[in-house]
């Protein structure tokens, strides 16, 4: 309701995955416009070994933590590839939802039996303490340019908050969507299967059954924007016409002009610069980036 009733409307990205809005998320992975897949997937099957040796280099037992794990698609192929190098990592999924937790973790011992997995269900920096009571260095993962989500202010206090959490030998490894032209960007995010549009206007939906809100969904059109100069990627939805619409639960009514627009979601992109910028600003060291053959997206190691 703050970011409905503030002077340029607003709502956080982080309301889009209830269960439809995951379900729509993971066709939005899968579909050949979002190449942010691709792309991860390309740098760790082509690069695994080189991964695996950084990784592993100051210990070859290690806790691979991954934030925000998902479904885990492209972290298999790393868990393969490690499985069959050495079985003294561990593997610890974090994620808030917890069916996507118990899913990963059905799925993956099927797929790789041997694994020794420690899930964690819940917020992140609550659960690094508790990793932290281990004594094995820690490899953290960040991927899927979900970092993109955050203001440049909110990513440096989320990674020097993360960084706090880190032991001298523990290392972080984050995927960036790299700057590129225009075309390509818009084309992943304003795709032309409506996918994204349907991602955006869910959490209309969403208010509409949790909130007791009464969107009508056609009265919005879904816009997306891309700064070649900043690299920001923005998501809106904009009011095809002058509405109100009233949220019972609240007894609260907003109202919108025609071609008023709510933010709804930052997806930022970055350049080899800003990646070293935002390494310092957080107080971190950049030890290798892994880029894909179209160098559209990469994998950064930082260490402390
Ligand atoms: C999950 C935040 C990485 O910003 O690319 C995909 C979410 N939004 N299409 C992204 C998203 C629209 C995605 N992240």
């Amino acid at each position: 309701m703050d970011g409905l009733m503030a002077e340029r409307k607003y709502l956080s990205s982080k309301y889009f995955y209830d269960k439809r809005g995951s379900e729509i998320f993971q066709v939005i992975m899968r579909m050949p416009e979002y190449y942010l897949t691709d792309c991860e997937l390309e740098i760790f099957e082509k690069q695994k070994q080189e991964i695996y040796a950084a990784f592993s280099q100051n210990s070859s037992a290690f806790e691979l933590v991954e934030l925000g794990a998902g479904d885990g698609l492209k972290t298999k192929i790393l868990l393969s590839y490690f499985l069959a190098k050495n079985n003294d990592f561990e593997y610890a999924p974090i994620d808030i939802s917890e069916t996507a937790v118990h899913q990963l973790l059905n799925d993956l011992e099927k797929e790789f039996p041997s694994l020794k997995t420690r899930a964690l269900i819940g917020d992140y920096f609550h659960l690094l303490e508790e990793l932290n009571h281990q004594n094995i260095p820690k490899v953290i993962m960040f991927l899927g340019s979900n970092i993109g989500n955050f203001s440049w202010d909110e990513a440096v206090s989320f990674l020097s908050e993360l960084r706090r959490q880190m032991k001298e030998n523990d290392l972080l490894f984050i995927g960036f969507d790299l700057k590129k032209d225009s075309r390509i960007i818009l084309n992943a995010y304003s795709d032309p299967h409506g996918h994204t549009a349907a991602f955006n206007l869910n959490l209309l939906q969403r208010m509409n059954r949790e909130l007791e809100a009464d969107f009508n969904l056609s009265n919005f059109k879904h816009l997306e924007t891309y700064d070649e100069d900043n690299g920001a990627t923005k998501s809106f939805l904009i009011s095809q016409q002058k509405q109100k619409v009233y949220f019972s639960k609240f007894e609260e009514e907003i109202s919108f002009e025609k071609g008023e627009g709510i933010f709804m979601e930052i997806s930022q992109k970055y350049d080899e610069q800003m990646i070293q910028g935002l390494a310092s600003a957080a107080g971190f060291e950049v030890k290798k980036n892994f880029y894909d053959s179209r160098r559209y997206y990469l994998n950064s190691l930082w260490e402390l």
